[in-house]
Formats: structure tokens, C-alpha cells, sequence
């Protein structure tokens, strides 16, 4: 049997397997550290921040650290509430997120977390960027509007030769997801389904089945996002 690690997160003490990322570990030990662009089993991308926690008066993303020895975390505390609130804030202004329209509203991460964070006026001006709308697959609608740029479809689908059925075009802010059309031609069903689950926002969404839930059903609408975890922000 493999050694455990043992650490603390705000003083509790967790235990983690080798190798095991901080995420993962205080997700295991009944600890919300709340999160977006991760993928339980998908390589890590450090991109979204909002995992970020403090080790040794420094924030790191735990998503992308692993645990060490003895380490000793900050994940509840009010600098990374506020920070992670910033991030979320950014996101929703970077974007153009109208959650009364959106398709995945009730089941988005983003609103999810706003919620959770109390999110109300974002501190930043929003920038409404224009961004195109491709609806040219016969499976899966995407929404550049809504995406926050998390690479969790880059990182999760690849078909059997190992090409990723996403990719980013572009750079800087004009960087924007696309859907490899020869790769994705023939997306079945299923695969388009786990396309729009993965999606964290209502930038993938499966064609004719978008509304398919009522909203007032849908998995945040009566339960916060880490509720299930814990329901101490
Ligand atoms: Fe760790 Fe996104 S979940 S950086």
C-alpha cells in the first residue's frame, strides 16, 4: 500500500497519494477549493486561477501544485475569496455571459461561482468584444461569446489518431476556441453530449438538446457549486 501524504488545509489535517495535486487532495478530504478550468484525470492547465491557494505566503494554483510533506495550505481565507472574486468578475467582462439567454444557465460553472461568490457589480468595465458565433457542425453549436478560454474541450477530446478535435486560433486577446471540422465531422450523440458537460460555460452546446432541461431543475439551481464538498466558501 502507498505511503500518504500528510498536510493541512487551513489547519485540518488531509492526506494525500503521491504525486497527488492540492486540488485533488482537498477535494478527496472534504475541502472545496472551488475551481473551473480542471478536469478530474485530464492534465492539468493552470489557466483559470481561481483554485489559486496560499503555500508559505505565496499563491500558487492548487490545481497545479503537488502536495508536499508537511505543506501547510490557505485555501479559506478573505485575500483569496477577494481574489478569486476578481477573477470571476474579470472573466464575466471579458466575455460577453448574458446567463438569462444562455442555454447552460443553472448548469454553468461561471455563474455558478458568481453566485457562490457573491458576485454583484464586477470591478471592471466590460468590454462587450465582438465574437463569432460557429454553428457549422452538425452537433455542437460554439458560442466564442461565452467561452473563458479554460482549454478543458482541447484537453479532453482527441479522436483515434490522437488529433485534438479543439484548438485555440489566434493569440493574445484575440485567441479564440475552434472545432477541428475534418476531426468532428461525424460526432456522435454521445460524444457531442460529453462535449457540452465538459464545457464549463454555454460556449459548447449541443444542438437540439440545449433547452432540453427546465431551468428551475438544472444541477445549481438549488444547491451551490462545492455544495456537495462543503458549503463553507
Ligand atoms: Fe487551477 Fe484553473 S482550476 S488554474
Amino acid at each position: 500500500m502507498s505511503e500518504k501524504i500528510k498536510f493541512t488545509i487551513d489547519g485540518k489535517q488531509c492526506l494525500a497519494k503521491k504525486g497527488q495535486n492540492v486540488l485533488d487532495a482537498a477535494l478527496e478530504n472534504g475541502v472545496y477549493i472551488p475551481f473551473l478550468c480542471h478536469v478530474k484525470g485530464v492534465k492539468q492547465a493552470g489557466s483559470c486561477r481561481i483554485c489559486n491557494v496560499k503555500v508559505a505566503g505565496r499563491t500558487m494554483t492548487a490545481c497545479t501544485t503537488p502536495v508536499a510533506p508537511g505543506m501547510e495550505v490557505e485555501n479559506d481565507i478573505p485575500e483569496l475569496h477577494d481574489l478569486r472574486l476578481a477573477i470571476i468578475e474579470a472573466l464575466f467582462v471579458e466575455g460577453n455571459h448574458f446567463c438569462p439567454s444562455c442555454e447552460k444557465s443553472g448548469n454553468c460553472e461561471l455563474q455558478a461561482l458568481a453566485y457562490r461568490y457573491q458576485m454583484m457589480v464586477p470591478r471592471f468595465p466590460y468590454s462587450f468584444p465582438q465574437k463569432e458565433i460557429d454553428a457549422s457542425n452538425s452537433k455542437i453549436l460554439i458560442d466564442r461569446n461565452r467561452c473563458v478560454l479554460c482549454k478543458r474541450c482541447i484537453r479532453s477530446f482527441q479522436d483515434d489518431q490522437g488529433r485534438n478535435l479543439f484548438a485555440f486560433k489566434s493569440r493574445g486577446h484575440k485567441v479564440e476556441i475552434n472545432i477541428d471540422k475534418e476531426c468532428a465531422v461525424n460526432l456522435s450523440d454521445e460524444l457531442a453530449q460529453e462535449i457540452m458537460d465538459v464545457c464549463p460555460v454555454g460556449a459548447l452546446i449541443r444542438k437540439e438538446k440545449g433547452f432540453n432541461e427546465p431551468i428551475g431543475t438544472r444541477k445549481y439551481d438549488k444547491k451551490p457549486i462545492g455544495s456537495e464538498i462543503t458549503s463553507v466558501v
